[in-house]
């Protein structure tokens, strides 16, 4: 029976045991050169030493106009490679496994960023900008943006990338037909509006070694859970290999509705719905508390992998403090300060 603390096999990658950290931006921490920092080394370093299986870094641009800060962690120049070895590196050395979330923000660029964002289609913004719909020509000079991307991560050392498709980013805007308008072959039916990942899956798996992991990150609501897990088959027959359940562009009232005898929140069930569809490896994601939670999900086999974002923060032991029987600190309102706080507060 499987288990929070057995080990998984991902390609020739042994990932020790079944929990991961989540990518989790600090935008304190870089400048406007996007690049690692000291502070970031640590932070990682931490996660290492606690013995996370598996760590996602942090949403990392694979443009500046793509940027969601303009301190984000970049990869659009080859100079960000040597930091981001220094990450991979020290995840590496303690044994954790670690992909590089690589990233578009599309129209939620900050003005900061880009005074027109990227998008699939042309629309206003909330704060009146208008969005510049992508020509053919720039969507794939974006999937090549991805593509280098991919290949630096590889030459810095981490063990695969995850791609962004979740969270209203740009992937996940070209799947909803809320923010994509188009009527070409990049718009309309969920075929089309899949075109985007598609092509750029076939790019990536046409350029990267064999052992390398391709992660996705989708918004597995995106525009319903049905339609969310017809495009994560298709993630899988597109040779995804581990497919990372969080929260997409929906209206309100397709948001997934679990049991109400449903112990987690409605991310978790929309990965774990998802993952009855599928034969490659889930991680399900938002809310899990304790390692208690996590074992029960792992156990009865509801997802290969959890997730713990938050709770990592605030307890980077969490996964040997469960193997140990010890308690965990189970807060998810507990707010280090690099995270979210501006104002001085702390947790
Ligand atoms: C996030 N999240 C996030 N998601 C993502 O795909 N890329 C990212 O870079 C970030 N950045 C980020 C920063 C911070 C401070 C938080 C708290 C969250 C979302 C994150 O990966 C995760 O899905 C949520 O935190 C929910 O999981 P927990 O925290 O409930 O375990």
């Amino acid at each position: 029976m499987p288990s929070l603390y057995s080990e998984y096999t991902l390609k020739e990658h042994l990932i020790p045991n079944r929990l991961v950290m989540p990518p989790m931006v600090c935008f304190n921490w870089s400048d406007d050169t996007g690049r690692v920092s000291d502070e970031h080394i640590r932070h990682y370093e931490k996660r290492g030493i606690g013995q996370v299986g598996l760590v996602v870094v942090e949403a990392t641009a694979i443009s500046k106009i793509g940027r969601l800060a303009p301190s984000q962690l970049g990869i659009w120049d080859h100079k960000q490679v040597e930091g981001l070895s220094k990450i991979a590196g020290v995840l590496g050395s303690r044994g954790s496994k670690s992909l590089l979330q690589i990233h578009h923000a599309g129209d939620k660029a900050p003005k900061s960023v880009a005074s027109e964002p990227l998008a699939p289609s042309r629309y206003e913004l909330p704060d009146g900008r208008i969005t510049k719909a992508l020509t053919r020509g720039e969507i794939k000079g974006i999937q090549k943006e991805f593509l280098v991307a991919a290949l630096r991560a590889e030459e810095a050392g981490y063990d695969g990338i995850e791609i962004h498709g979740a969270h209203g980013y740009l992937i996940n805007q070209f799947l909803s037909p809320l923010t994509n308008h188009r009527e070409d072959a990049y718009g309309g039916s969920p075929e089309n509006r899949l075109r985007f990942a598609k092509e750029l899956l076939t790019l990536l798996k046409g350029n990267l070694p064999e052992n390398f992991i391709i992660g996705y990150r989708h918004g597995g609501n995106t525009p319903t859970l049905a339609e969310g897990i017809e495009i994560s088959r298709e993630l899988e027959q597109m040779g995804v290999d581990l497919l990372h359940i969080s929260a997409g562009i929906a209206e309100e009232k397709d948001l997934p509705k679990p049991p109400e005898s449903f112990p987690y929140s409605w991310i978790v069930y929309t990965g774990m719905e998802t993952k009855k569809a599928l034969n490659i490896p889930v991680v399900v994601v938002n809310g899990i508390r304790t390692p208690e939670e996590g074992e029960a999900i792992i156990k009865k086999e509801l997802s290969d992998f959890v997730a713990v974002g938050r709770g990592l923060l605030v307890d980077s032991k969490w996964i040997i403090k469960g193997e140990q029987g010890q308690p965990v600190n189970p807060c998810l309102r507990c707010k280090p300060r690099c995270f979210y706080l501006t104002d001085g507060r702390k947790c």
